[in-house]
């Protein structure tokens, strides 16, 4: 059996939209049919490379780390000088800091459109995301690790853009929690305990100054929630589902960003396109929601999210029709500078694969067990054939 036949068709379309938008290089475009993401992320990259690993499609997700690698090492010099200065107490020079996308032959963007490039979280995210693909197996770029966890251990208590690439003045408690899991994961893959003291560092300061009335909230200086505060349990495991901390938080996310119409929003205020309902949180929600125990809630959103897929099985960005956005008068000034929002985007296909393959095994582990009470009452009784 092929390792991916358990994933429904949209899963399997996007499997080949993400195989046919990896550059040789191992580089993953983030749209492209959208100009102004004809870049390589390597936030982007790393949730992709996560969903092919858990897919089976373990040659793709290893070219894209060798390529993360290779970029990083790339920027050894600046990371050198970074490291340094850090070490010695001194002011650190923004000139120094990581793009957070690259051109797919891993040098770096210079001109065109300058929006806002120095975003720590990607590669705290791609640390995880490495050490989960190799899954205890030695590591064959621990100098690209070690580059990458020295970034992060001397830039993380400084201001940058958040996951959505805004609020460039302030920290970011998304950010922070993929700095903290990435960390952890260079002290595992390369046994070095100091990252994993600076990672303990980075979340005792999370829940010191980014939990407001007893919930994760976007940031130290911003109270309200983020739908990608979703990722410090799913699928960075900082804390667990049922922490209620975490419950909470997850408890207010679908209380004030699950729009009317189904999706979710990324924050309350979004004007990106109207702030539209996004595919990929749709899944990532889904994805927690199943951790959780809720299987049924986690099989809606991903039947929301399909029902957005083209016939071509391509995942959007986005919904930004009026019953889905914050603010539709925000639509169209963004088309007319960027033309229609992304589609496919790589990331939603992936955040799209990662649940449907979930779900499937919840299916396989159900049909597989003597006591099939507790799952089955959570199915939703409609549930596809598979
Ligand atoms: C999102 C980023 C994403 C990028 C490429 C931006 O609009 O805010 O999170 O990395 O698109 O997909």
């Amino acid at each position: 059996m092929k390792p991916t036949s358990r994933l429904d068709w949209v899963s399997q379309a996007g499997i080949r939209v993400i195989k046919d938008n990896q550059d040789v290089s191992g580089a993953f475009l983030a749209s492209p049919n959208f100009r102004v993401y004809r870049y390589s992320w390597v936030r982007d990259g790393s949730y992709i490379a996560m969903a092919l690993s858990q897919a089976g499609e373990r040659q793709a997700s290893a070219a894209f780390h060798n390529w993360t690698a290779r970029a990083v090492t790339s920027q050894a010099d600046k990371i050198t000088a970074l490291s340094k200065a850090a070490r010695q107490g001194r002011q650190l020079d923004q000139r120094l800091f990581l793009p957070t996308r690259y051109l797919v032959d891993g040098s770096v963007e210079t001109g065109g459109d300058s929006w806002p490039n120095t975003q720590f979280d990607g590669y705290g995210t791609w640390l995880w995301a490495l050490a989960d693909h190799l899954g205890g197996k030695p590591v064959s770029q621990e100098q690209a690790v070690v580059l990458a966890a020295d970034y992060l251990a001397s830039v993380w208590q400084l201001p940058c853009y958040d996951y959505w690439e805004e609020f460039g003045d302030r920290q970011h408690t998304s950010t922070l929690a993929a700095i903290a899991a990435g960390l952890r994961a260079a002290a595992d893959l390369t046994g070095k305990p100091r990252y994993g003291q600076v990672a303990q560092d980075v979340w005792a300061w999370v829940l010191e100054h980014c939990v407001k009335d007893g919930m994760f909230v976007k940031g130290p200086q911003d109270s309200r929630v983020d739908a990608s505060l979703l990722s410090l349990a799913v699928p960075l495991g900082l804390t667990a589902v049922d922490d209620p901390v975490y419950a909470a938080t997850l408890a207010r996310i679908e209380a004030e960003l699950v729009s009317p119409a189904g999706g979710v929003w990324r924050y309350l205020g979004d004007s990106y396109f109207g702030g539209g309902a996004w595919v990929l949180l749709a899944c990532w929600l889904g994805l927690a929601q199943l951790k959780s125990g809720r299987a049924a809630a986690a099989q809606a959103s991903l039947g929301w999210a399909s029902g957005f897929a083209s016939s071509a099985g391509w995942l959007p960005e986005q919904i930004t029709d009026p019953d889905h956005t914050q603010q539709p008068e925000w639509r169209t000034p963004w088309a007319e500078k960027w033309g229609e929002p992304a589609n496919p985007l790589l990331w939603s296909q992936a955040m799209y694969i990662l649940l449907d393959d979930r779900l499937a095994r919840v299916d396989a582990e159900d049909s597989s067990s003597t006591d099939k009470s507790s799952i089955m009452a959570m199915a939703d009784p409609g549930r596809r054939g598979r």
